[in-house]
């Protein structure tokens, strides 16, 4: 089964590769994404560790010069009418040192640093030589990853607690989670935008797994207010519809800095890495005193107009595993949350876990991230329980995404009963946390000692 899925994964990213970047799938998404970007090179290091380089290159030379990495980045080989909201719609000026790549102006999941230092410790595999390209690679990333860091701690620090808002669904990668139902209710919807623009996404895809026309309407309004303000931050908390900090966001932002830490090290920069240290305690500090519900005993997005939490349980509620100063009643909790029956780690379903609780009214089967399973939120769960030492836990949700994926292809997402895959069929993602996760069966290096 191993060299099968290895094979049929491997070919996956190598048709998915355009030249300098990796594009998610070639039909619904025929672009650069950020955060794809990030679980695409952790694949990688294993097949074509230039790649994977060369796609992070690819999405930092896209950075603005305020830091942020756009969600994002265009295509100029790719026609305006191949997908939306494309480079003419977001009218973003040109910037940096390739022009010619339109992007976005919102942000994703920092991942990146993380990814990179995962394909750093990969290179000794493959011999000096790509051992000396991953040092180089790292030099030109850290000055950039920093940047990006900052970005997101001053400009998107709009509820003042040091951790990074949201300004829109699209920034957290979980675009219809059920996590921002409250706050979106808040927001505009004017349907007539859906006249106006043509949701090209319908055209590849099942209109029931994918985010409703409801929803589209105030994706697209929340990114014409945003863009009419020249998607500047200042004072944005008073003119923006929606500011969110998501607990999943905010992990992967300290789980950055830890793995800057890391790189700082490797670079020699010894006083950046204790900073970067500080800034992880700090930042787990935070999400623990603004996003713990300790009703729920799991972690829930905050509006930060209001200051309330939203009600959902949702998958990204757990995330904060990945941070190795999480206090022990905040991992009871989690770990709790994931056996129980509303999440079900693999021993109940054989599945992985779902991206929304089983036992809600509107779980959703088939809608996006409204209860399919997604490797990615799951990659990052066996994350976290490896790195608080629960190795049976992580093993058994491995062994459920290996099954899964074999099974099934290497889907966008999978639904949550039945495994069927959903959405697009061969997404790079799957297909790159698939090799990591047939390969790495060990306790990684950065588990917290048990
Ligand atoms: N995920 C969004 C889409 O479906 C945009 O990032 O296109």
């Amino acid at each position: 089964m191993s060299a099968e899925l290895w094979n049929s994964a491997a070919g996956v990213l190598e048709t998915n590769w355009s030249g300098d970047h990796m594009v998610p799938s070639r039909r619904l998404y025929p672009h650069q994404w950020s955060w794809d970007t990030a679980f695409i090179a952790i694949g990688l290091a294993y097949v074509n560790p230039t790649r994977a380089w060369r796609d992070l290159r690819s999405l930092f030379e896209a950075q603005w010069p305020d830091g942020r990495v756009p969600h994002i980045v265009f295509d100029p080989a790719t026609a305006e009418a191949d997908y939306f909201p494309g480079p003419a719609f977001w009218g973003v000026p040109a910037y940096g040192s390739r022009p010619a790549h339109g992007s976005t102006g919102l942000v994703q999941p920092p991942l990146h640093a993380v990814a990179a230092w995962k394909v750093y410790r990969r290179a000794a595999a493959h011999g000096a030589a790509c051992v000396q390209q991953a040092h180089a690679e790292l030099q030109w990333l850290y000055p950039r990853l920093v940047a990006q860091q900052e970005y997101l701690t001053t400009h998107r620090n709009l509820g003042g607690s040091g951790l990074a808002s949201i300004v829109h669904p699209w920034e957290s990668g979980l675009d219809n989670s059920p996590a921002w139902d409250a706050a979106m209710a808040a927001v505009p919807a004017d349907l007539s935008l859906l006249t106006t623009y043509h949701r090209r996404d319908l055209d590849v895809a099942d209109a029931a797994h994918r985010p409703t026309d409801l929803d589209y309407a105030r994706y697209v309004g929340l990114v014409l207010d945003y863009r009419a303000g020249d998607y500047s931050d200042t004072g944005l908390l008073s003119r923006h519809a929606f500011a969110v900090e998501c607990p999943s966001f905010n992990a992967i932002l300290g789980a950055a800095e830890l793995a800057l830490a890391q790189i700082a090290g490797v670079l020699g920069h010894t006083a950046e890495a204790v900073a970067h240290r500080e800034r992880a305690h700090r930042i787990t500090r935070a999400i623990v005193d603004n996003l713990w519900d300790p009703r729920t005993r799991i972690f829930h997005a905050r509006d930060v107009r209001t200051g309330t939490l939203s009600p959902a349980r949702c998958v990204s509620g757990l995330l904060p595993l990945l941070l190795p100063d999480l206090p022990a009643d905040q991992v009871d909790g989690i770990l709790a949350e994931a056996r129980s029956e509303r999440f079900g780690l693999p021993l109940s379903t054989t599945l992985p876990v779902p991206s929304y609780d089983r036992t809600a009214a509107d779980f959703d089967t088939e809608r996006y991230w409204r209860g399919p399973v997604w490797i990615n939120m799951n990659w990052l769960l066996r994350r976290g329980l490896l790195m608080h030492g629960l190795r049976d836990e992580a093993e058994e949700l491995r062994a459920a995404m290996v099954r899964l994926v074999h099974r099934n292809g290497h889907f966008e997402y999978f639904h949550p009963t039945t495994g069927e895959g959903l959405g697009a069929p061969t997404f790079s993602w799957t297909a790159a946390l698939a090799l990591d996760l047939l390969a790495d069966r060990s306790v990684p290096a950065y588990a917290k000692a048990a």
